[in-house]
């Protein structure tokens, strides 16, 4: 056999066991899908909090890193939220195959596009997380000032006023923040994802 077709070991990239087993943990995908305002991303922050707290390494992926980079060509037709979601899927995957907690804040609006997201991350990794706050909610709160605008007709597709949102069949939990405290489902959150993890959740 000539040198050149032998492949040694140290050619090849490291495995997602072997960071997991650096990183003492194990990568999965949180996808929390809801209404805009419906406290994705304030959830995701806070969590992200307790985990790290906890040694975990995490990466949250929501508008602000993600729309306003590598999506920032997309707009919110029904085809550009699909390159949306394909792209943070695609994107969500990497960190997940390097050990990471990654947690995904995205209206993410249809079975379809988060059946494309599992598809992509790996049904095996992929936790569906449903931000159920209602609509009369996140219309009161209009944190960005969105709704009212949509309801005068200034922006067109907004979803739950414009553009659908079709509610998760099967999330693996479903907290309604118009109910629950932040503090609550944070803890909620935390008793999927610690056993899930592999980390009996103790603070460092
Ligand atoms: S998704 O539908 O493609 O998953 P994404 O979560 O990335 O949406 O972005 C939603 C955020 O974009 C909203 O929270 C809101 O701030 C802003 N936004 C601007 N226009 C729209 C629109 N037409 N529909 C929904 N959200 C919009």
């Amino acid at each position: 056999m000539k040198e050149e077709n032998i492949y040694p070991i140290f050619d090849r990239m490291l495995s997602r066991e072997d960071k997991e087993a650096l990183l003492g943990q194990r990568g999965v995908m949180l996808w929390l899908t809801g209404l805009s305002g419906s406290g994705k991303s304030t959830i995701a922050i806070a969590l992200e909090r307790e985990l790290h707290q906890r040694g975990l390494l995490c990466r949250i992926l929501d508008g602000d890193n993600i729309r306003s980079g590598i999506n920032n060509n997309l707009g919110f037709s029904a085809e550009d939220r699909v390159e949306n979601i394909r792209r943070i899927a695609e994107i969500g995957k990497l960190f997940v195959d390097t050990g990471i907690i990654t947690i995904a804040a995205f209206i993410s609006p249809s079975n379809e596009l988060r059946q494309m997201a599992t598809r992509i991350i790996g049904e095996g990794d992929f936790l569906e997380i449903y931000v159920s706050t209602p609509l009369e909610e996140c219309e009161k709160r209009d944190v960005k000032g969105l709704y009212a605008k949509a309801r005068r007709g200034e922006i067109r597709n907004f979803t739950g006023i414009s553009a659908p949102f079709e509610a998760p069949e099967h999330p693996v939990l479903s907290l309604d923040t118009s109910r629950l405290s932040l503090e609550e489902s944070v803890n909620a959150l935390l008793e999927l994802v610690l056993p899930a993890v592999g980390k009996r959740g103790e603070k460092i």
